[in-house]
């Protein structure tokens, strides 16, 4: 006891402290504490102590707060891996607020940050984002989370079709996206494949994509918005690399049902949970239209600076049925996705970021953006109602948030 050093001592104190509480009073509260020892020669080999929320505190449920001594987690210029889609400020954007909000769920905290504490979580390991341009927002982000750590020289970006790799050297870990906007196969899976308007699917096909995800030690799927353009989609019978070219048109409900099923019989014979972590990642939603919120002036998302803080607004943003109820069809993605998910033999963690990302009215990328991947013009940024992106979102910020929650749930697997 006497040659404990400081960090020690005090990891054993709230261990105690906590052993104590649990004891006397059964408190619910108590939250555990994960001790990380890290070998990282940049690291000076001190422990780091990280509190972990309560296994069954509910993250998603809570409220944004300011808080501007702890974020941003990084800074926009300091981040040399940022795409020019995101970079918000530097592309103009004046009001920076939107990068200084908190989520505090309401019965716990998200663990703070540590960058290390993520990548000894990641040594010898391969993280990988699935999915579409909303998992590369994410994506994007976690690169940035975790970069500032890494010295210059020792990490590296290398995009290759629909594979993107970033991998940090001295933990020989990297950090991936795979684009497969539909996860299943589809006549968009290119990675210029950006904007095809006439979508085909095929729903039970997916090994083509598949064979990339193979020992890949966290997966992070998404899937939503490419499935959202109409209340019916093409779909083939067959994978694309047979001959047979005929399709099918169904609800999109129904096709996108067919394609979780088939994600779901993937993993199941493919992954091993002993090996392998799953995430998929709830719809992330868009704001375009003002009066969702109330604002009669408002030009989709463009003017907005701050996030939808009264609580007596229910949010309808018309992430999950509205668009659709519009035509006539009833709608439920998020239900499918969780049924589905429950069903499955190998557990998958289903990240409910949604609702609180229906209140970011004010973080999306707007006008502060690329369209084709040119910036837009003055003239362009002078017209939001032709241009306002009101889908994606400006880093840093939102997405951020996405990757704390997904943080929580890494670092709490022992
Ligand atoms: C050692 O690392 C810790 C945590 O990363 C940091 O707070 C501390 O300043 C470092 N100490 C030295 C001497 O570099
Ligand atoms: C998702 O989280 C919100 C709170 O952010 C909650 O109201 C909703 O019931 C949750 N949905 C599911 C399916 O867990
Ligand atoms: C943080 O917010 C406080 C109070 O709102 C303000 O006084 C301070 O200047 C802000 N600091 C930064 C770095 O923005
Ligand atoms: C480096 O990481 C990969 C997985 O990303 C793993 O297969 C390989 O064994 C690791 N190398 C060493 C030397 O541990
Ligand atoms: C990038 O990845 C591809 C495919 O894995 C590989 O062939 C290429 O050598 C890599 N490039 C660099 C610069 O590492
Ligand atoms: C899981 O990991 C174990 C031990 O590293 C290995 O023997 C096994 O083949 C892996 N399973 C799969 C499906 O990769
Ligand atoms: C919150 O919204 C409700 C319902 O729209 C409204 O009556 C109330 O005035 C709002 N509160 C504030 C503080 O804006
Ligand atoms: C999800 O499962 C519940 C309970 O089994 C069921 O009532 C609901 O209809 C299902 N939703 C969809 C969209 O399949």
């Amino acid at each position: 006891m006497k040659h404990m050093k400081k960090s020690n001592l005090s990891i054993f104190l709230m261990v105690f402290s906590a052993f104590l509480f649990g004891i006397l009073m059964y408190n619910d509260n108590v939250k555990s504490i994960v001790d990380f020892t890290s070998s990282n020669p940049f690291s000076n080999n001190s422990r780091e102590e990280v509190e972990l929320p309560q296994e069954d505190c509910d993250l998603f449920t809570g409220k944004w707060v300011l808080d501007n001594k702890t974020h941003p987690l990084y800074k926009e210029e300091q981040c040399e891996f940022l795409s020019e889609q995101v970079t918000c400020l530097r592309n103009g954007r004046k009001d920076s607020l939107f990068q200084n909000w908190r989520w505090q769920p309401n019965d716990c905290s998200l663990p703070k940050f540590e960058a290390r504490v993520l990548l000894e979580k990641l040594r010898n390991k391969r993280l990988m984002f699935v999915g579409d341009s909303l998992n590369r927002n994410q994506w994007e982000s976690m690169v940035c989370l975790v970069q500032s750590v890494v010295p210059p020289g020792k990490k590296s970006l290398n995009l290759t079709g629909s594979l993107a790799v970033f991998q940090i050297q001295d933990y020989n870990a990297t950090v991936e996206f795979y684009w497969a906007p539909f996860l299943v196969e589809s006549n968009s899976d290119g990675p210029g494949m950006h904007s095809v308007n006439d979508r085909i699917v095929a729903p039970e096909s997916i090994e083509k994509h598949g064979v990339n995800w193979k020992n890949v030690d966290f997966l992070v799927f998404n899937s939503y918005i490419w499935w959202m353009k109409r209340a019916s989609i093409k779909v083939r019978r067959r994978s694309f690399d047979e001959g047979d070219t005929e399709y099918d048109e169904i609800p999109n409900l129904i096709a996108y049902e067919r394609m979780l099923r088939t994600l779901g019989d993937w993993v199941d014979h493919n992954i091993d949970p002993l090996n392998t972590t799953i995430f998929f990642m709830s719809m992330s939603p868009h704001h375009r239209r003002s009066l969702d919120w109330g604002n009669h002036d408002g030009i989709m998302c463009a003017l907005e600076t701050m996030p939808i803080l009264n609580k007596s607004i229910k949010v309808n943003v018309g992430t999950d049925n509205k668009l659709y109820s519009e035509i006539g069809t009833a709608y439920s993605l998020f239900s499918v996705v969780e049924n589905v998910t429950r069903s499955l033999k190998v557990p998958i963690h289903f990240l409910n970021i949604t609702e609180l990302s229906e209140y970011r009215k004010d973080a999306h990328t707007s006008v502060y953006t690329t369209r084709q991947s040119k910036l837009l013009t003055r003239e362009q940024q002078n017209d939001p109602a032709s241009y306002a992106d009101c889908i994606h979102w400006c880093l840093p910020g939102l997405p951020d948030t996405w990757n704390e929650l997904l943080y929580a749930h890494i670092i709490s697997k022992s």
